[in-house]
């Protein structure tokens, strides 16, 4: 067991899916894997591994934001040698012609500030997926007609960020949606060499004011979760 996650050595799968809110790993975890079972109840973060089509996955609760996704990969990668690394979210839109429930792919998440920025100092790094993963999601989307858009995300620190111009900024550089994870989880995967990618479904517009009720996140995610697996095993 690692610090903050109680799995045995050996409990935790290669290929690892990342929701923000344990609620939703276990949900996935008893809608998309096979003999679904815990591996980590610490502090309430969720984990289960199962499989999927033969192949072991696990899914395990990030938390939110950047310093609690750390805290979370880090272990996965350092302690149990995860090796792919699936962020699956929330993300609120930042361009008119996205839409309510549309699936995002982050080909790489600008953020003002990550846990890995301090150890960058003067490099301003740019966090990006891993190319295989984002084709392969990109095929798996288009294959089921999902509305799809790839392209840079935003990775906030700060869901009620009262920062005068930011957001406009963010949108006037073509920044798709913003969420609050996928950065940090980039540039660690990429300083451990391994493969990450985040697929982020909209549940709310930051120029339009639109959200999706509760009700409908959870079938928009299900689309997102098949979407990670199919990639993770193309
Ligand atoms: N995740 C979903 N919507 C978000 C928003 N508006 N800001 C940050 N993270 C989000």
């Amino acid at each position: 067991m690692s610090t903050h996650i109680g799995a045995a050595p050996g409990d935790i799968a290669p290929t690892v899916l990342m929701p923000g809110d344990p609620l939703r790993a276990k949900w996935a975890a008893e809608k998309f894997l096979d003999e679904p079972r815990c591996i980590n109840e610490v502090r309430g973060m969720l984990g289960f591994t199962g499989s999927w089509r033969g192949h072991p996955v696990t899914i395990q609760g990030s938390g939110m934001g950047m310093p609690s996704l750390s805290i979370y990969a880090n272990e996965l990668i350092r302690e149990y040698d995860a090796q792919t690394l699936i962020r699956i979210g929330s993300c609120g839109a930042m361009q008119k012609d996205i839409g309510l429930r549309d699936v995002v792919l982050a080909m790489t998440a600008s953020s003002v500030g990550n846990p890995s920025r301090a150890m960058l100092r003067e490099i301003h790094y740019a966090p990006h997926a891993d190319w295989g993963l984002l084709r392969a999601a990109h095929d798996s989307a288009n294959a089921r007609g999902t509305r799809l858009h790839v392209g840079g995300i935003y990775s906030s620190d700060t869901f009620y960020d009262e920062r005068p111009d930011l957001h406009e900024q963010m949108v006037r550089h073509g920044i798709l949606a913003v969420e609050m994870e996928a950065a940090e989880l980039y540039t660690l995967a990429a300083r451990h060499g391994r493969r990450a990618l985040a697929v982020l479904t909209v549940s709310d517009h930051l120029v339009t004011g639109e959200e999706l009720p509760a009700i409908e996140r959870e079938q928009s995610f299900g689309e997102m979760v098949e979407i990670a697996l199919e990639a993770a095993f193309a």
